[in-house]
């Protein structure tokens, strides 16, 4: 059969912290023409300790771009086609390995991992360096690399060591106001400066792939994913903002050229810096750790689902928690309280309570703790959003969908293609100098489709839905 004539494709890796996807979109249309998903194993070798494997994340990354290039051969659509490959990624999750022999030191510390909070609680107590510290990184304390483009483009032999500034962002040793490495920050949690990655805009050419189906293709985007998630969204505007529901979940306003310090308990991050010569963009971020993570633990945990799909179904069959709450703090509470010993808590139970009203419960506090930081980011900016743009994995449950609606009384609006994330870093890989490939801008897209869910309950808490919800201020 013939082969499919479409123009340019440019492709994004994104590693996330349950899985790995490898996507390829269409460039001129932004169309997702074929995907591959590997999900990862986290180890939790002690209480409050959260690993991964570096090489099973390295090999899935691999897995998934040969299992795509196949999907696409088998659409007849020639993968030569591949102009170029961006990479996003879990960010915060560090990762030390050998410059000689490649190989990593110890499994990567994954973001949610609570081992060094005694080491930030000395620095918090010690105010003037706590001070210090977040003056320069804006970051609350508790503690990215994204090592991917040295592995891909070369690894030990040659390969490129760099990150980017929404990545170098997350370690506290990035001063997010100069956008380089802060000497005196290294020199105080003792951080060789040597060993950290070059840091680069989030759009050019790092390097070429140096093996596989798409060896020799520049890889020119890198973004931490929920930056990209942002991009992706095309929240370009400064007051623009979007909430992605992964294992966390993480609200980001574009707060324009400038750094803006929140009162409210947010943090202040580097949002995106699209090619060398470009302006950095910075953003509001409100983080809560555990979403997508509270669906993984019912079915892991308590095994009250099977599949992560099944969550909807059940508590769609009783529609309400019946007072249930389920605070899920399993790593601490992020933002606003930013409490790393706090703990989850299920209360209200009753002996009519069942797996249908703590599935649902689980829901509600996926909903609440965005409703937490939204009531933050409002307080902080003093423009109250009027809609929310959501993405992610959970925003396929419709369910959940309305309850945040409900319980953030403005329309949640989510687009019919979910792995905006991806999207984002593949506008940036495609739009970078010397592939220039993409050229779509926010206003070309004006046709993504996307579905709105309105409130179906007022602030008042009257409504004609059966769960209502009264939330003081
Ligand atoms: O800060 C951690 C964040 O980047 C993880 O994202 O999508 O894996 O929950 P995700």
């Amino acid at each position: 059969s013939s082969r499919v004539m479409l123009g340019p494709l440019v492709a994004a890796i994104d590693q996330g912290t349950s899985s790995t996807r490898f996507l390829v979109f269409n460039a001129k249309t932004a169309e997702l023409l074929s995907h591959h998903q590997v999900e990862i194993n986290q180890s939790f070798p002690k209480e409050g300790w959260v690993e991964e494997d570096p090489k099973e994340i390295l090999q899935s990354v691999y897995e998934c771009m040969e299992r795509t290039c196949e999907k696409l051969t088998q659409l007849n659509i020639d993968i030569s086609n591949i102009k170029a490959i961006g990479v996003t990624n879990q960010r915060e999750t560090t990762l030390v390995w050998d410059k000689e022999t490649g190989e990593p030191l110890y499994n990567a510390i994954v973001w949610l991992d609570l081992r060094t909070q005694s080491t930030a609680e000395l620095v918090r107590i010690g105010k003037a360096h706590h001070g210090l510290v977040y003056s320069k990184t804006s970051c609350p304390l508790c503690v990215c690399v994204c090592p991917l483009p040295q592995c891909l483009t070369g690894g030990k032999s040659g390969g490129v060591h760099c990150t980017d500034v929404t990545n170098a962002s997350r370690t506290m040793l990035f001063n997010i106001h100069t956008l380089d490495w802060d000497p005196e920050l290294c020199k105080y949690f003792d951080i060789p400066m040597e060993i950290l990655p070059k840091v680069r805009s989030s759009s050019e050419i790092y390097g070429l792939m140096k093996s596989g189906s798409l060896s020799g293709i520049p890889i020119s985007g890198c973004l931490g994913d929920q930056s990209a998630a942002l991009v992706g969204q095309m929240c370009f505007q400064e007051g623009q903002a979007k909430n992605t529901y992964g294992t966390g979940c993480f609200l980001l306003r574009n707060t324009g050229a400038k750094p803006v310090m929140s009162d409210h308990g947010l943090l202040t991050t580097v949002a995106y810096k699209l090619g060398r010569d470009k302006p950095a963009c910075y953003a509001l971020e409100g983080s809560v750790a555990i979403a997508g993570a509270v669906v993984r633990w019912l079915k892991d945990n308590l095994g009250i689902i099977q599949t992560s799909t099944e969550l909807e179904k059940l508590a769609a069959s009783v529609g309400t928690s019946y007072g249930c709450y389920f605070v899920p703090a399993f790593s601490g509470l992020y933002a606003p309280y930013w409490e790393p010993s706090a703990r989850g808590i299920i209360c209200g139970l009753t002996q009519f309570t069942n797996k249908s009203h703590l599935a649902f419960a689980a829901l509600e506090a996926v909903c609440f703790q965005t409703r937490e930081i939204l009531d933050a980011m409002n307080q902080d900016s003093g423009i109250p959003l009027t809609q929310l743009q959501v993405d992610g994995g959970m925003t396929s449950n419709r369910l959940l969908m309305q309850l945040q609606a409900d319980i953030l009384c403005i329309p949640v609006v989510k687009p019919s293609m979910p792995e905006t994330t991806a999207l984002g870093a593949a506008m940036a890989a495609g739009a970078a100098e010397g592939v220039s490939v993409w050229s779509l801008r926010p206003e070309d897209l004006s046709e993504v489709t996307s579905e709105k869910f309105e409130p179906q309950i007022n602030p008042e808490g009257k409504g004609h839905v059966k769960h209502c919800y009264l939330i003081s201020k």
